[in-house]
This record gives C-alpha cells, sequence and structure tokens, in this order.
C-alpha cells in the first residue's frame, strides 16, 4: 500500500480500465460462473438492495434482527420449494455458497456418523460429482469414495451400491451435475443410502433454481427434494439460477436436530457466547437482502418465465448440435447446462475457434470436449451463437502437437 492514497477519481478509473480486461458480462458470451439475466429491473433491484445493504454484518443476529428475518424467510422459502415439510424449528443456514453448503453437509454427516460409532466415515459420490466432497473431505478427515459413470453418465448404480459400506457417512447424489448437466437417480440413491443407515446429501447447487420451475411448467423432472425418502440434506445456490450475485447459497437438512451439528457454540474467551452455523464469521448482508429481494421480486413466475427462456435457448443449440454429425451431446441433460463430445471433430479446436469470435466457452477433460451453461441473458445472442458454431466447426484450427491450451 502507498503512504499517500490515491485520488478517488484515480482509483475509479484505473479500476475501471483493469474492469475492462475481464470479459464483460453483459457481452453474453460466457457460459457459467456468472447467470446474467439481461434484465434491467432485476439488476436495478439488486444494485439498489446491495447499496442498502453494503456493511451490514449478518454474524449477529441479535444486533442486525431484521436481517436475520430475512436470513429465514428464504431459507423458509426455498425449504417450502424444496417441499421440506414443515418442522418447529428451521432446519437450515445460508452460507456463502455452494461450496460452503457442501462444507457444512459434509462437515454435519460426518459428526452424525461418528455419533452412531462409525470410525472413519466416508462419502461416497460420483465422478462427476463437483470438488467440493473432495475438499470436504481433505478438510474435515473424511475419505471421499469415486463412483464411476453409468453409461448415461449418471453413478453407476451397481458400483455405488458395492461402495456404500457401514463405515459411508453420506451419499452423493448430483441434481444435476456441473460436467455434464446429467442428473443422478435421486431416489434410488437415497435408498441405497438409507438402507445402510447413511445420509444422503443433494446437490442441487445448480439444480435448487432449475427444477422446482421446471416441474411447474410440465417438464418431467425425476423426484430429487425432500419428497424423497432417505434425502436428509439439499443445498441450493441462489447466486446461480436464482440470479443474486455471488455470496448466496442455502443448505437444508430434513430433520430439525441436525442443526445441533453445524451450528458452533463456543463461551470460553472474554467476549461472551459467540455462534455461527456455517464457516465464516462475518457475514455481508448484501447476498441476504438480495436474495430475499429478488425471490420477492420474481416469485414463482418470475422465475418460470426465466427458466422457461434458458430452455428455449438450450433447445435451439441442441436442436443445432442434433443437426452437426460427428458431434454429440453427453448423456441426457435435464436443464441448462450441457456437454458436447465427439470421435471425429476436435472439439478444443472448435472451443479456440469460438474463443476467437468473442465467446467464452468451457472445456470437459472427460469426455474431451465442449461445456456450456446458458442463462436468460443467452436469449439475445442465440442466433449468432448458433451460426458462430456452425462456423467454428467447419473452421476450426487442427491443434498443433496434439496439445490445445485452454485459457
Ligand atoms: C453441482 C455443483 N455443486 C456445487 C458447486 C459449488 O458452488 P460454488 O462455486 O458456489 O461454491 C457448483 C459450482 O458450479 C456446482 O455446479
Amino acid at each position: 500500500m502507498k503512504l499517500q492514497g490515491e485520488s478517488l477519481s484515480n482509483v475509479v478509473m484505473e479500476l475501471e480500465a483493469r474492469k475492462s480486461k475481464d470479459p464483460d458480462l453483459n457481452s453474453a458470451q460466457l457460459f457459467g460462473l456468472v447467470y446474467p439475466t439481461g434484465r434491467e429491473d432485476i439488476e436495478a433491484l439488486v444494485s439498489e438492495v446491495s447499496q442498502m445493504y453494503l456493511f451490514e454484518n449478518a454474524l449477529n443476529p441479535f444486533k442486525f434482527p431484521e436481517l436475520a428475518h430475512l436470513e429465514e424467510e428464504v431459507i423458509d422459502s426455498i425449504s417450502s420449494l424444496l417441499n421440506r415439510k414443515k418442522t418447529s424449528r428451521r432446519a437450515g443456514a445460508m452460507t456463502s455458497g455452494g461450496t460452503e453448503s457442501i462444507l457444512m453437509s459434509m462437515s454435519v454427516h460426518k459428526a452424525r456418523a461418528v455419533a452412531r460409532g462409525v470410525k472413519s466415515p466416508k462419502i461416497v459420490a460420483a465422478t462427476s460429482a463437483h470438488p467440493a466432497y473432495a475438499k470436504a473431505a481433505s478438510y474435515f478427515g473424511l475419505e471421499l469414495v469415486q463412483v464411476p459413470l453409468d453409461k448415461f453418465y449418471r453413478a453407476d448404480l451397481d458400483a455405488l451400491k458395492d461402495a456404500v459400506t457401514d463405515e459411508t457417512a453420506v451419499v452423493v447424489a448430483s441434481a444435476f451435475c456441473y460436467p455434464y448437466g446429467v442428473m443422478d437417480q435421486v431416489e434410488e440413491i437415497a435408498s441405497i443410502a438409507q438402507n445402510s443407515g447413511a445420509g444422503c446429501h443433494v446437490d442441487a447447487c445448480i439444480g435448487g433454481f432449475v427444477l422446482p420451475f421446471l416441474e411447474k411448467l410440465g417438464t418431467e423432472v425425476p423426484l430429487f427434494d425432500f419428497r424423497v425418502p432417505g434425502v436428509t440434506a439439499i443445498s441450493a445456490d441462489i447466486h446461480k439460477y436464482g440470479y443474486v450475485p455471488k455470496g448466496a447459497s442455502v443448505l437444508l437438512h430434513r430433520d430439525d436436530d441436525w442443526m445441533d451439528y453445524q451450528i458452533f457454540l463456543y463461551d470460553r474467551w472474554g467476549s461472551g457466547l459467540y455462534g455461527s452455523a456455517a464457516i465464516a464469521g462475518a457475514r455481508p448482508g448484501a447476498p441476504i437482502a438480495t436474495s430475499w429481494a429478488v425471490m420477492n421480486y420474481l416469485g414463482v413466475n418470475g422465475y418460470c418465465e426465466l427458466i422457461k427462456s434458458v430452455m428455449e435457448v438450450t433447445g435451439k443449440f441442441k436442436n443445432l448440435v442434433g443437426t452437426i454429425e460427428g458431434v454429440e451431446l453427453v448423456g441426457n441433460p435435464i436443464g441448462p447446462v450441457i456437454a458436447l463430445e465427439s470421435d471425429e471433430i476436435d472439439l478444443y479446436g472448435v472451443g479456440k475457434a469460438l474463443e476467437k469470435k468473442g465467446w467464452h466457452p468451457n472445456l470437459n477433460t472427460s469426455p474431451k470436449g465442449l461445456h456450456l451453461m446458458f442463462s436468460p441473458i443467452h436469449s439475445k445472442v442465440i442466433d449468432k451463437l448458433c451460426s458462430d458454431f456452425e462456423e467454428a466447426v467447419i473452421d476450426h484450427e487442427k491443434p498443433t502437437m496434439g496439445v490445445v491450451r485452454y485459457s
């Protein structure tokens, strides 16, 4: 840090210059990491509410009781969206994101397993599960047992059955997974978990704000939420298809008393009782307030409208892929996340050609190919994306030395 600070305008100017080197969210050329709606009303609401709650701290609900009530209402709304039966106690918490929700769930499942006598608790998850499970295993001294995928890129149920033992703390089902947008068979997985005394965590970090609305729109969505017996916890991210800025997710438990394993209480210091329901201590108010605001503003109908437009975009792109010989969708993606593979066409080369046209597609390593997540804003550019993709397939460069660098 410099001894003498810069002028306000210099600071802002430098940030503007530096930000311009990163991709422009409103160009609609990113496919993941961000979920722009392209809707001025939603962005204006989020900006205003973020400004209102810029410096609040949700750590202490006694100092910011109304912020705590907003958080409770967000948790209650998502609990009802995911068909959690109302109980006398709230069994959920907001966290900073999918990773933190998963970390807390794995920690709670571990504690539950230890309480029933498990000596070396394990997480069983398909290879398509998010890295957060490996992170949890590494942080909390759990073992991650990975199971392969079936030919539809879902968890292989036979392998999963074999992997689950008395030592299993939790079995993971993705609804749906990041790499392919494919849903695991939640009902079967939860039943396997339940029969062994283990918990079942449903990773609805992406699907939590997609699947309930697809179901309401009439799409056949396999049961994935608390209606499924044996599902013990669900993570759902508001900062993905809930369309709020980063820092907003929920973890929900089926049973009230599981929160006892999540809440950390401590009073052996000089400042009284300290309590916290997740990893972070101080927590920003804006993710809570923007979640509350956007969920109340859009309502179920607003979310349905948005996901309908996202699925139209996804459908258009999938139809195009169907016409391109040699390029296949990976598995059977249910929502707006898709992956492409090919034995004949170098899709990394296609990705590079798309990058030259300004797009930022993601790459998958297994199977080797492209990965796309569509957001509402893509409805503004889908025709251009389709024509650029067709051109890229025709014109793409062959990789030199058999290695394609992706950045
Ligand atoms: C299925 C799934 N689970 C968990 C996560 C982790 O979420 P976050 O990046 O918000 O920590 C992601 C992120 O993309 C995801 O796709």
